[in-house]
């Protein structure tokens, strides 16, 4: 498990390189960690999916995100997912997505 989640910060941060490289500006963080969503919650926390993200506040995302992590709220699916952040990278995500409209 560390290992891959090793595997995983150096691939992000060689696209982040790459990207700054190409750009010259890194992706938004928090748009980075969020992006792992997009798939069930749509692109930028927008539908069509489960639940719409986008224009939620940062503390509501955060507090149901925590929720899930503790295991007492949900089926398991997000309990699965807020599990692979720590806290720093929820609050970024979190933050990132309420500036969402
Ligand atoms: C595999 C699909 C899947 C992915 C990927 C996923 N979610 Fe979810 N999410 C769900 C489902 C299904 C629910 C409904 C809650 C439940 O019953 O567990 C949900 C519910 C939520 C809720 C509660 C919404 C509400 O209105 O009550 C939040 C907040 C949330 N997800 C945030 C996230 C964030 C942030 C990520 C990325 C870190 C994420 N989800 C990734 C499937 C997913």
């Amino acid at each position: 498990m560390s290992h891959l989640l090793r595997a995983t910060g150096v691939i992000i941060c060689a696209v982040g390189m790459s990207l700054s490289a190409q750009a010259q500006t890194a992706p938004p963080a928090g748009r980075l960690l969020a992006s792992n969503c997009f798939q069930c919650h749509g692109t930028n926390g927008k539908g069509p999916g489960f639940d719409t993200l986008a224009g939620k506040s940062a503390a509501e995302i955060y507090k149901d995100l925590k929720e899930f992590q503790s295991g007492k709220e949900g089926n398991g699916i997000m309990a699965k997912h807020a599990m692979g952040y720590t806290d720093a990278q929820l609050l970024s995500l979190s933050s990132w997505l309420s500036t969402q409209p």
